[in-house]
């Protein structure tokens, strides 16, 4: 990339950046000892082993390696380069950059683009066209009625960048044309039909336009409304992007990026059926709704929320549809265990679009700050609904299922409740209802350490398999004296006098921390030594030797340095590469007595070779 920000800026937005306000935007952190803790965003887990450690400005996971900075982080969680992932963090932490800066970036340089790069801003120049239509010309102005007769003002269609397509099939091939974007790349936009000849015709006409952006807030796909009366018969509400090389359904949430602040707020995410749904929420300031896109919840989805809340709240239509959906879509998530699980019902079949504008926008407010049914509550209320209680083996039904589901509940103040309501509705004794709980709990406990048994017979070697890959290689004394050494040279003057009075020649034993030892000598040289350690994660390039940086910072070590540690380290070290050098130099004689015939010389060779070999085994 062409664009350099100067090494000033970038060191005073990492100084005015608290890693811990970033990386809490996408992962949900919780306090244990000094460092906090949670899901790795990096890959899947089900015991929280990513630490954040806000002294240190670093981040580190334990199951998988990563670490570094406020910007590695970035750079990897959204896939960004440096400079980008420098913008985003100034973006983040509110940091005025020089507007120049931004402007470069933006304009980087074309040639070097992927080919997803290229889909991304045709994607962003069409959603510009659609959004400018809307908004300024005339064929956009029915659509435009449409929409603020739908309560949408202009600052949420700018927040939404809502727009129109008009029903002329070749505007949009004509614009990207004209911006000099070849066929090739069009037909994989997905935004085209080809026609028999080859021709392309644009997807979306005469619909109301909503671009879909993915998590980093890149539009990838649009979606698009009918909004009159003399549409084609049988043309579908919303018609949305295929699937391409930037859109996939099952990944994307509607509106995920932009919520994702408010969520990690509010501590919960709202979960909606439709993005109107979204964008109504939106308006009246309820910023932590989001939508899957008209589909099941799936597990990439899920997983995405899991990684920034535990508590979902389902406000889906409440029409028979949504309340299908919504038995779907908790079940889904209580398959996740973590999840808190809320419902919110609306009256008459009303959607929760529909119940704002019947009931205004603080009735709404309070019907989700209020308003809320447990999920048991849901759920007794869902298998009630089909059945005919006044029928006795109905009725013994449906108390076995109710039974059976409390298994889930683990609040026993909520459970308590619950047999109440039972008690008294059926009229029968919470003693017997409990003692028929327990017989349930128990035989579900012995279901369940059944199955691990037969899983445990069945699959020994799968089941060892994450925890042996869980066990990282273990670092040997030496290793162990390299670790510590740098740590220390890190931190403590002394450590570099002593170390600078002793042995000349010393080096480390391994090739990674003799390279970090160089890198940290030319960063103080650099910095004044005055530099941090997180500038120092910045200052090295390998992804390999940042993660190292942040293994040695997180040793647990005393605070206190003496020099008879630092003399004890350099000792083993050396004693160790001495003996490698000496090896290496009787190889290297070995190989050329070999190659003269010398067969003595051989002999004795070989013997020093073999007792050096042993020597450095024992170390
Ligand atoms: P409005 O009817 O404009 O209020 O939209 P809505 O968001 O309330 O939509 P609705 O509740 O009817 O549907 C929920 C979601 O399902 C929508 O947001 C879409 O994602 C999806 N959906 C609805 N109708 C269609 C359709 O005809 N085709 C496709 N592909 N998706 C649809
Ligand atoms: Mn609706």
């Amino acid at each position: 990339m062409a664009m350099m920000i100067p090494e000033e800026t970038v060191n005073k937005i990492r100084q005015e950046t608290n890693i811990v306000d970033v990386v809490s935007q996408y992962v949900q952190l919780k306090k244990k000892g000094k460092n906090l803790f949670g899901f790795c965003p990096f890959h899947e887990e089900r015991t929280p082993s990513f630490s954040v450690t806000e002294e240190k400005q670093i981040f580190h996971c334990f199951s998988c390696g990563r670490g570094g900075n406020v910007f590695t982080f970035l750079m990897e969680v959204d896939g960004l380069s440096f400079p980008e992932a420098v913008i985003k963090t100034a973006d983040l932490s509110q940091f005025q950059l020089d507007e120049s800066l931004v402007q470069d970036h933006n304009h980087k340089n074309q040639p070097t683009d992927s080919t997803k790069e290229k889909l991304i801003r045709v994607h962003e120049e069409s959603a510009e066209l659609f959004h400018h239509i809307l908004l300024n010309t005339k064929i956009g102005e029915d659509a435009l009625e449409y929409l603020t007769q739908r309560g949408l003002t202009r600052e949420v269609i700018d927040t939404f960048n809502i727009g129109f397509a008009p029903r002329e099939r070749t505007m949009l091939q004509q614009y990207l044309v004209g911006k000099n974007h070849e066929q090739e790349l069009l037909k994989k936009t997905g935004l085209f039909v080809e026609k028999d000849n080859g021709d392309l015709l644009d997807r979306f006409y005469n619909r109301i336009i909503f671009p879909i952006r993915n998590q980093q807030g890149k539009t990838v796909a649009f979606s698009g409304r009918i909004f009159q009366q003399d549409a084609e018969d049988g043309a579908p509400k919303y018609l949305n992007s295929p699937e391409t090389q930037l859109f996939n359904k099952r990944t994307i949430l509607f509106n995920f990026d932009l919520a994702r602040p408010a969520i990690r707020r509010e501590k919960e995410v709202i979960l909606f059926e439709g993005f109107m749904d979204v964008i109504a929420a939106w308006k009246v300031g309820l910023t932590n709704g989001i939508a899957s896109m008209g589909t099941s919840l799936t597990n990439e989805q899920i997983h995405l929320i899991d990684r920034v809340t535990d508590h979902v709240l389902i406000a889906y239509d409440g029409d028979t549809a949504g309340i299908e959906a919504t038995k779907r879509a908790s079940d889904l998530l209580a398959a996740e265990t973590n999840f808190d699980i809320d419902i919110i019902r609306f009256s008459e079949g009303m959607d929760p679009d529909e119940y704002i504008k019947k009931n205004g926008a603080d009735a709404f407010k309070e019907l989700i700050a209020h308003g809320r049914e447990t999920l048991f509550g849901f759920k007794m209320a869902y298998y009630r609904k089909s059945l005919n209680l006044s029928n006795e083996s109905e009725r013994l039904g449906y108390i076995e299922k109710i039974l059976s589901e409390l298994l889930t509940v683990t609040s026993a103040v909520e459970r308590e409740l619950y047999f109440k309501q039972l008690a008294s509705e059926f009229e029968l004794s919470i003693d017997s209802l409990k003692e028929q709980f327990q017989q349930k709990f128990h035989e579900s406990r012995n279901q369940r350490t059944k199955e691990k048994q037969q899983l445990y017979q069945k699959q020994p070697v799968e089941r060892n398999y994450p925890q042996v890959q869980m066990q990282k290689r273990k670092p040997d004394n030496i290793e162990n004296a390299e670790r510590l050494l740098l740590n220390r040279l890190f931190h403590f003057e002394e450590a570099w006098i002593i170390m600078k009075n002793g042995a000349d020649d010393f080096h480390f034993v391994h090739d990674e921390y003799q390279m970090l030892f160089i890198l940290y000598e030319s960063f103080r040289e650099h910095t004044d030594n005055e530099g941090p350690i997180d500038a120092f994660i910045d200052f090295v390039k390998e992804p390999e030797l940042k993660n190292l940086i942040v293994e040695i910072e997180l040793l647990s070590i005393s605070n206190e340095v003496t020099a008879r540690e630092i003399e004890d380290y350099l000792d083993m070290i050396s004693r160790k590469s001495i003996l490698q050098m000496k090896l290496k130099e009787k190889q290297e004689a070995l190989t050329e007595a070999s190659r003269r015939g010398d067969k003595d010389q051989l002999r004795v060779l070989m013997i020093e070779v073999v007792n050096l070999s042993r020597l450095l085994k024992n170390k």
